[in-house]
C-alpha cells in the first residue's frame, strides 16, 4: 500500500519540494504503523528543506510527527490500535548518554521523515501523546517541548525559586517558560518585540526585556536577580547572545547551548566562563525515557503548547516562509 508524502529533492531547496507517495509495509515484529495527522516546524527542518543542510538524497522532511495507531505488530506490548503517539527525535536512543554525533539517524534529515500520511516504523520511533492533547498539539514535543525540557530537568535540575532566562519567542524558548513556570522557577524573557512581550507576560513571564532595544539585556537581567545572576539559560541566540548570556548567568550557572538563530561561529571571550566556573551544555534534543519522562510531567500539569499558527500538509513551504519571517509566537503546525 502507499500513502501520500512529501519529498525534498538532494540538495533541498523550495523549488525541489514536491508531492509523491510512499510505501507502507505491514507492521512487522516490534513495529507499528501510524496515520499521521500533524507535523510541527523547527529550525532544523527549515534548514532540511530549503538546503541549508540539504540532504544528500531524496528524503521526506519533519522530524516531528503525531497520529494514531492503526497496526501493531508481533512482540509490541506498549502500544494498541487507536493509541495517540507522537515521534521520538532518534528513535535509536533510548536512555542514558547521548549515542550519536549529529543527525543521521534522525527522522526527516539522516532517514525518512512523517511528512507523510502513514509510517510503519520501530515502537521505539514513538511514546504516548499526552493524554487529550490534539495530534498538533503533541507533534510539537518532539523537537521543540524535548530539547527544553531536557535542557532544565535532566542536563540541569531545576528547582522552585531558580531563575531561568529564555531568549526570543520560538518553539523551544516558550516551551522551557512553560516547563519552568511548572517548576516554580522565575522567568525573565527577552523578545524584539513589545507586543510579544505582552504574551510572554501573560504565559507567565516574571520579567520581560526587548533584547532589541536593551543591548545591554544580560546586564539588565543580572540586576533583575539582585546581582546574583541568572540560574539557568536557554541560549538560542548563538554568536550574537552569548556574550550578554555569559554576563547574566550566576558563578557556576547553566548555559544551554541549543541555537544557532543569528549564525554558526562568532569570537568568544574565554574569561567570564572560567572566571564564572559556567557550566555550558550543547544540548542535541533528548532520549526517548525524557520524552516519556515529559509527557508524565505534562500529563500531571495539565500544560498545553502554544501553537501560532496551522497549515496543511500541501502548504508546507508557506509555512516554511511564513516561520522565516520570525512572525510567529511559539509553534507552527501542518495538519496531514
Ligand atoms: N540543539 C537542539 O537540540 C535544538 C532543538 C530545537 C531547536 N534548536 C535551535 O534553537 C533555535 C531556536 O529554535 P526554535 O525552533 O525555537 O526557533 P524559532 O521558533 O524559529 O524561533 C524564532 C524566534 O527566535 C527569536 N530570535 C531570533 N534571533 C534572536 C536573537 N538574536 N536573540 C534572541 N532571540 C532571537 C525571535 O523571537 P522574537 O521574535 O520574540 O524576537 C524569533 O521569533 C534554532 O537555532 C534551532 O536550530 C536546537
Amino acid at each position: 500500500m502507499s500513502s501520500k508524502a512529501i519529498f525534498v529533492q538532494p540538495g533541498g531547496g523550495y523549488e525541489k519540494v514536491v508531492v509523491g507517495s510512499s510505501e507502507v509495509r505491514a507492521a512487522a515484529r516490534g513495529e507499528i504503523t501510524v496515520r499521521l495527522h500533524a507535523n510541527s516546524l523547527n529550525y532544523h527542518d527549515f534548514a532540511v528543506v530549503t538546503g541549508i543542510w540539504g540532504p544528500a538524497e531524496k528524503r521526506i522532511p519533519m522530524a516531528d510527527g503525531a497520529g494514531e495507531v492503526i497496526a501493531v505488530g508481533p512482540d509490541v506490548t506498549e502500544f494498541k490500535v487507536g493509541d495517540s503517539v507522537v515521534s521520538t527525535f532518534f528513535p535509536e536512543w533510548i536512555n542514558g548518554a547521548p549515542l550519536v554525533e549529529g543527525f543521521v539517524s534522525v527522522p526527516g534529515d539522516g532517514i525518512d521523515g512523517y511528512a507523510r500520511e502513514q509510517v510503519t516504523a520501530k515502537a521505539t520511533s514513538f511514546t504516548l501523546a499526552p493524554t487529550g492533547y490534539s495530534h498538533a498539539e503533541a507533534s510539537t514535543l518532539t523537537t521543540a517541548g524535548l530539547t527544553a525540557w531536557r535542557a532544565l530537568m535532566a542536563d540541569d535540575s531545576l528547582k522552585p525559586g531558580d531563575t531561568v532566562l529564555v531568549q526570543g519567542t520560538g518553539g523551544v524558548s516558550i516551551f522551557a517558560l512553560q516547563f519552568a513556570k511548572m517548576a516554580g522557577a522565575t522567568v525573565i524573557a527577552t523578545s524584539s518585540s513589545d507586543e510579544k512581550l505582552e504574551r510572554l507576560k501573560a504565559l507567565g513571564a516574571d520579567h520581560v526585556i526587548n533584547y532589541r532595544r536593551d543591548l545591554n539585556w544580560g546586564e539588565t537581567a543580572r540586576a533583575l536577580t539582585g546581582g546574583r545572576g541568572v540560574d539557568h539559560i536557554i541560549e538560542v541566540g548563538g554568536p550574537a547572545t552569548l556574550e550578554q548570556s555569559m554576563i547574566a548567568i550566576r558563578v557556576a550557572g547553566h548555559i544551554s547551548v541549543i541555537g544557532i538563530l543569528s549564525g554558526v561561529s562568532g569570537a568568544m571571550n574565554f574569561v567570564p566562563a572560567l572566571i564564572k566556573q559556567v557550566r555550558l551544555q550543547g544540548v542535541l534534543v533528548g532520549s526517548r525515557s525524557q520524552q516519556q519522562d515529559m509527557i508524565r510531567a505534562i500529563n500531571a500539569n495539565g500544560m498545553r503548547p502554544i501553537i501560532d499558527r496551522h497549515f496543511l500538509l500541501s502548504e508546507i513551504v508557506e509555512a516554511f516562509k511564513y516561520q522565516e519571517t520570525n512572525q510567529h509566537f511559539g509553534k507552527i503546525c501542518l495538519d496531514i
